[in-house]
């Protein structure tokens, strides 16, 4: 169980800031300057899970560079992006500063959220907390600052594809199942200092209905015909994203 094991952050903080360094190519210009609301790596449309956001109290946890919450500003929300990584609060706070989309932002794990109880009204994420954050933690937290009644919506690497995805990056991702699903908590990356978060739906549910939510919807994604291979170091071809889905989002909210 994750208690007995290190602490995850220090070690995603760590990645986080070595990838942000990466990102020299525009790519928080083009994100933020971009006002459509999408999913994942394919940018899939939103479909209805952040739906009447307008004059909501909205925390993204696990925000990065917070394009998401831009998105989500733009439509009237009041947003608060939460996330541990300084490198990739420096990059929000620019482009808050380029675009004039301004809103707060918070150092911070999901895992304890420095914002009080009951003060939102929607919690999201897109490949935030729900990956890189402790799943018994980050949902406790995310029951404890929405407001009862809130929604919880949040997108992550598919279980399925996690099972067909190998160690290394130089072995793509397979029609095979290459590691076990029960078991699965945390994973290390041999080529990657930090620590994801996978587990089955059913340990979803479980943690969700424990926490106090209610499971309205699991979207399994697929990419538009139209769609192409993203250039992330965790790839998923879109032909294999057309067969399966390769994230998926859930919808909650609390009782
Ligand atoms: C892929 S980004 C997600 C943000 C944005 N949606 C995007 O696509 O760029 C992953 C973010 O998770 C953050 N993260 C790492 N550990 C975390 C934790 N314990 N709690 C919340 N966020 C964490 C990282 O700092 C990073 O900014």
């Amino acid at each position: 169980m994750s208690s007995a094991e290190p602490d995850s952050v220090a070690a995603n903080v760590a990645q986080w800031t070595a990838t942000n360094a990466e990102f020299t190519d525009g790519a928080a210009e083009r994100s933020w300057n971009d006002p459509e609301v999408k999913w994942g790596v394919f940018g899939i449309p939103e479909f209805g899970a952040l739906r009447d956001v307008n004059g909501l109290d909205v925390v993204e946890l696990g925000c990065g560079t917070a394009f998401c919450s831009a998105r989500l500003a733009r439509l009237g929300a009041r947003v608060v992006g939460v996330d541990p990584t300084p490198a990739q609060l420096a990059t929000a706070r620019r482009m808050q500063a380029l675009t004039g989309i301004e809103f707060p932002l918070v150092e911070a794990p999901a895992e304890a959220v420095p914002l009080p109880d009951a003060s939102f009204d929607l919690a999201f994420s897109d490949y935030g907390a729900p990956l890189w954050a402790d799943p018994q933690k980050w949902i406790a937290e995310a029951a404890r600052l929405l407001r009862p009644g809130g929604r919880l919506v949040f997108l992550t690497t598919s279980t399925l594809a996690h099972l067909c995805t190998p160690d290394l990056d130089e072995e793509p991702i397979t029609n095979e199942l290459v590691r076990p699903l029960f078991g699965q908590y945390r994973t290390k990356w041999p080529e990657y200092p930090g620590i994801e978060y996978h587990i089955s739906h059913g340990e979803w549910i479980r943690i969700l209905r424990d926490n106090g939510f209610v499971v309205d919807a699991l979207h399994e994604l697929r990419p538009g015909d139209d769609a192409k291979t993203h250039d992330y170091y965790f790839t998923i071809p879109v032909e294999w994203a057309h067969r399966w889905p390769g994230e998926d989002v859930w919808e909650a909210h609390l009782r």
